[in-house]
C-alpha cells in the first residue's frame, strides 16, 4: 500500500491549475444513463471515485470510452442490467445516485445499500420515501434497494426532511422520467445541483426554481433525453478551498486557476476573517500571508453556508491561529476522525459531542498518521505541511478518491512529498 512521505516547515509559492468538481461529476455521469445520443464529458478530476463509477456503468452495458484522462464518452444503446452490486457501491456510496435515473427511465433497478461509512451512519432513506412517493414499489432484499415502478414514476410533491444533495439529485433525475410535474421542497442548493438542473434545462425539460429550495421540473414519462453533446464538469470548489488552507497555514502566497469564486464565498469569508488578503477575478484567486492569524468560530451548514467537506482542513489551520477557534460539525455525526491523528502531532484540541476547540498556536511535530475519510485525509497533508520534521500519511487511498495529483500540485507549490510503498 501506497503513503505519503512529507517534509514540514515548508513555505508555498506559485500557481495550480484546480480539477472539475468530483462531487458535479458524478450524478452528471448518472445523467448520462437518461440519454438518448452520445455524450461527452470533459473537465472531468482524474480521481478513483470518477473511474469507479464509469466501471459501474460499463456493468450496466453502457458504452465508456475514455478519450483522454479529463474527458470520457457515454453512449447507450441497450443496458444489459440495471444492478448496481456491493462491490462497486461499497467503495463508494456516490453510486446511490444511479438509483433515480434507473428506475426512472427503465421501471426497475436494484441498487446495493451503501452501508456504514466513515463518518456516521449516512442512511438513504430520503431516497428511498421520495421514490415511494413517486409510485415506486421498495424493498430492501439481501441488502439490496429493489425498486419497481413498472407503469414509470408519477410527478408529486416531495418535501425532504432533511436537505441531501444526492437525494436532491437522484430525485431530479427520477422526476426527469416520470409522468407530469414533480415539486422538489427542501431542495439541496449546491453549486453541483445547480449544474444537473443547468443540464437538464439545455436538454429542453421545463425546470423551475434553479438554485432556490423549491424547484419544479416537468418529467418526459420514460422517454430518454438529448443531452448536451458536451458537458464540462465545474470546478472543485472542496479542491480549491483544500489548496487556500495550504497557503494559509504555510502563511504563502499562491495562487489557483480554473476555479469559480462564486462557489467559494463562505470560504473565502472565513479565511479573511482569519486575517488573509484574498484576491480574485472570475477563474482565478490568490491568497496571501497574513500578518496575524485570528481565531475563528464556524458552523458546518448546507451551501451557501460553511462547507461540511471543509471542516478538517480548518481544523488543521486552527491549529496555526492565535487563541481558541471552535468548530461545530453539524451535518454529520462522526466527522472527527482527524481529531485524534492531528492530536498526535501535537495539536491541542478539546471535543465535546459535535463541537472541537482548538487551542492555537500549536507547534505540530511530523509523525505517522492515518488517513480515514477523503477530507481527514487532506487536514492530515495540511498539518504535514507545517510540521517539524516527516509525516508519514498511511491510507491515502481515501485521498486518491478525490483529489487528482495531490503530490504533483502540492510539489509544483514547493512541498517535499513523495509517495513510497510501505
Ligand atoms: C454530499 C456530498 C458530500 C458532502 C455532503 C454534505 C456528493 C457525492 N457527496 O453527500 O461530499 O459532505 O453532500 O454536503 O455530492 N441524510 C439522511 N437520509 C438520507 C440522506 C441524507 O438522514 O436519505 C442525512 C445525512 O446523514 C446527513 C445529511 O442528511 O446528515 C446530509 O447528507 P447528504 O446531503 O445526503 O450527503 P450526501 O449527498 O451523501
Amino acid at each position: 500500500m501506497d503513503f505519503l512521505a512529507l517534509k514540514g516547515e515548508t513555505r508555498l509559492q506559485g500557481a495550480i491549475n484546480i480539477a472539475g468538481a468530483k462531487n458535479s461529476a458524478l450524478p452528471l455521469i448518472a445523467l448520462t444513463l437518461l440519454t438518448t445520443n452520445k455524450v461527452i464529458l470533459e473537465n472531468l478530476p482524474n480521481v478513483v471515485d470518477i473511474k469507479t463509477f464509469f466501471s459501474l456503468l460499463d456493468m450496466l452495458g453502457c458504452q465508456v470510452c475514455e478519450i483522454d484522462s479529463h474527458t470520457t464518452s457515454v453512449e447507450i444503446s441497450k443496458l444489459n442490467s440495471t444492478k448496481a452490486t456491493y462491490d462497486i457501491v461499497r467503495k463508494m456510496r456516490a453510486s446511490i445516485l444511479v438509483l433515480g435515473p434507473l428506475l426512472g427511465r427503465f421501471g426497475h433497478c436494484e441498487v446495493s445499500l451503501p452501508g456504514g461509512c466513515a463518518i456516521g451512519a449516512r442512511p438513504v432513506d430520503l431516497h428511498i420515501k421520495a421514490l415511494e412517493k413517486m409510485g415506486a414499489e421498495i424493498r430492501i432484499e439481501g441488502g439490496y434497494i429493489v425498486a419497481t415502478a413498472k407503469e414509470g414514476l408519477k410527478g408529486t410533491t416531495i418535501n425532504f426532511d432533511k436537505i441531501t444533495v444526492t437525494g436532491t439529485e437522484n430525485i431530479l433525475m427520477a422526476a426527469a422520467m416520470a409522468k407530469g410535474k414533480t415539486t422538489i421542497i427542501n431542495a439541496a442548493k449546491e453549486p453541483e445541483v445547480v449544474q444537473l438542473c443547468e443540464i437538464l434545462k439545455e436538454s429542453g425539460m421545463e425546470i423551475n426554481g434553479i438554485g432556490s429550495d423549491e424547484i419544479e421540473i416537468y418529467g418526459t414519462n420514460m422517454e430518454g433525453l438529448k443531452l448536451p453533446e458536451k458537458i464540462a464538469v465545474i470546478p472543485d470548489r472542496i479542491e480549491a478551498g483544500t489548496y487556500l488552507c495550504a497557503g494559509a497555514i504555510t502563511n504563502s502566497q499562491i495562487t489557483l486557476h480554473k476555479i469559480n469564486p462564486n462557489h467559494l464565498g463562505a470560504v473565502i469569508s472565513k479565511l479573511e476573517e482569519i486575517g488573509f488578503k484574498l484576491t480574485f477575478n472570475h477563474d482565478s484567486i490568490t491568497i496571501y500571508p497574513a500578518q496575524k492569524r485570528n481565531s475563528f468560530e464556524l458552523s458546518t451548514t448546507e451551501y451557501p453556508g460553511f462547507p461540511t467537506d471543509m471542516q478538517a482542513q480548518f481544523m488543521a489551520l486552527a491549529t496555526q491561529c492565535e487563541g481558541s477557534s471552535i468548530i461545530e460539525e453539524r451535518l454529520f455525526e462522526n466527522r472527527f476522525m482527524h481529531v485524534s491523528e492531528l492530536q498526535r502531532m501535537g495539536a491541542n484540541i478539546s471535543l465535546r459531542g459535535n463541537t472541537a476547540t482548538i487551542y492555537g498556536i500549536s507547534e505540530l511535530i511530523g509523525a505517522d498518521v492515518m488517513a480515514t475519510d477523503l477530507r481527514a485525509s487532506s487536514a492530515l497533508v495540511l498539518a504535514g505541511l507545517v510540521a517539524k520534521g516527516e509525516t508519514n500519511i498511511h491510507r491515502i487511498y481515501h485521498l486518491d478518491r478525490g483529489y487528482e495529483d495531490l503530490e504533483a500540485k502540492l510539489t509544483k507549490l514547493g512541498a517535499q512529498i513523495s509517495r513510497l510503498q510501505e
